[in-house]
């Protein structure tokens, strides 16, 4: 870069964390200006903010993958209907309830049950399941992260105890939306689920991949524009990263860096946002997680789904899992985290935005 191009940067960085506002021009030179020096600055910056919020605390979540039945054909994932070759699982209520309790002796107090739009998981279901667990559990925080559903959906399991919702808007940008998923899904649901998710009273999530097919400078102004807007207690970010059994599988995936850079750029437009260190990132290297936490990324989410269906839920190729049990893989994150100068934390970690 120019002497020029690093002032302008400088300044817009500045701005950014002044004002934790741009417009779409300022976004797009921000986003233009990614490189190995400017990636640093954004990264100590970033850093600087998230010290502020959250000291050298990284908050856990407990994720539990409920199922890998979807009725979606989103053309970048793994378990999406057409893929014959995906292995399906569904775990029972029980079995929900038993990985939580195991998570609940490890310390966890926030669980997130993600899982495939797996009809089995009606309302009446998951309101039996999420009344069960706020019974067990009540000083834990439950999240829910099964995709697109009604708003009298949404209400009915926000008033059976659901606290959040993560639900990725994947592009802030209509067409490019259009090119990632097949006709039959509406842009327009997506962005009407999350603002009825806010409405009813949910910490809400949202979030995008890095480097998706399709995805150029444009989408990613759009995307920071939307995070603006809208105000979102957690946003999650991670590379797209290609799956041998979808549309997309000779398609290149998203970059480490790419992603680092956008991650410290989100921590600076909204300084208390829950911003988890993603399990892609972790994926396509084996320091990723590290790597996206000194990017100022707060949040880590271990697997607590039974060794056996772990391996199922594949979103996309590679996706980091190990076989250990619970409690080591804690154990050796723990200490992984505590190398780089960071702390694990149980409690639950509301977001300060929710207060
Ligand atoms: N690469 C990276 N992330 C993916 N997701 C789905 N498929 C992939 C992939 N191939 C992300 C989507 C979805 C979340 C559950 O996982 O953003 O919202």
């Amino acid at each position: 870069m120019s002497k020029l191009e690093t002032r302008e940067f400088e300044e817009l960085l500045r701005k950014l964390d002044r004002e934790h506002r741009l417009d779409a021009g300022e976004w797009k030179c921000l986003l233009e200006a990614e490189g190995k020096e400017t990636r640093s600055q954004a990264a100590e910056m970033a850093k600087k903010r998230s010290a502020e919020q959250f000291g050298n605390r990284i908050y856990i979540r407990g994720l539990v993958e409920i199922s890998s039945y979807c009725k979606n054909n989103c053309l970048y994932c793994g378990i999406r209907r057409d893929n014959g070759q995906a292995s399906r699982y569904r775990l029972t209520e029980e079995e929900i309830l038993s990985c939580a309790g195991e998570g609940y002796r490890l310390g966890f107090r926030t669980f997130v049950l993600q899982g495939g739009e797996d009809g089995y998981y009606t309302d009446e279901r998951l309101c039996g399941v999420l009344e069960e667990l706020k019974r067990r559990f009540p000083d834990c925080a439950v999240t829910l992260s099964l995709g697109e559903r009604v708003r009298e959906s949404y209400e009915r399991l926000f008033a059976a105890g659901a606290d959040r919702y993560l639900l990725r808007h994947e592009t802030a940008d209509k067409t490019h939306y259009g090119q990632l998923h097949p006709p039959e899904m509406s842009w327009n649901n997506r962005m009407r689920c999350l603002e009825d998710l806010k409405e009813i009273g949910y910490q809400v999530g949202c979030g995008f991949m890095v480097g998706s097919p399709g995805q150029t400078a444009e989408c990613l102004v759009k995307d920071m524009m939307f995070l603006q807007e809208f105000r979102p207690h957690m946003v999650g970010i991670g590379p797209f990263v290609p799956h041998h059994d979808t549309p997309f599988a000779k398609e290149p995936g998203g970059t480490v860096n790419q992603t680092l850079y956008l991650l410290s750029l989100i921590r600076i437009l909204l300084p208390q946002v829950l911003l988890p260190a993603t399990t892609a990132l972790g994926t396509i290297d084996p320091m990723g997680r590290e790597k996206g936490i000194l990017a100022g990324a707060n949040v880590l989410m271990p697997n607590l789904s039974p060794a056996d269906v772990r391996g199922k839920y594949e979103l996309y190729d590679n996706k980091l899992c190990t076989g250990d049990e619970a409690a080591e893989s804690l154990r050796i994150l723990r200490e992984r985290i505590g190398q780089i100068g960071y702390d694990l934390t149980v409690d639950r970690g509301d977001s300060p935005m929710a207060e």
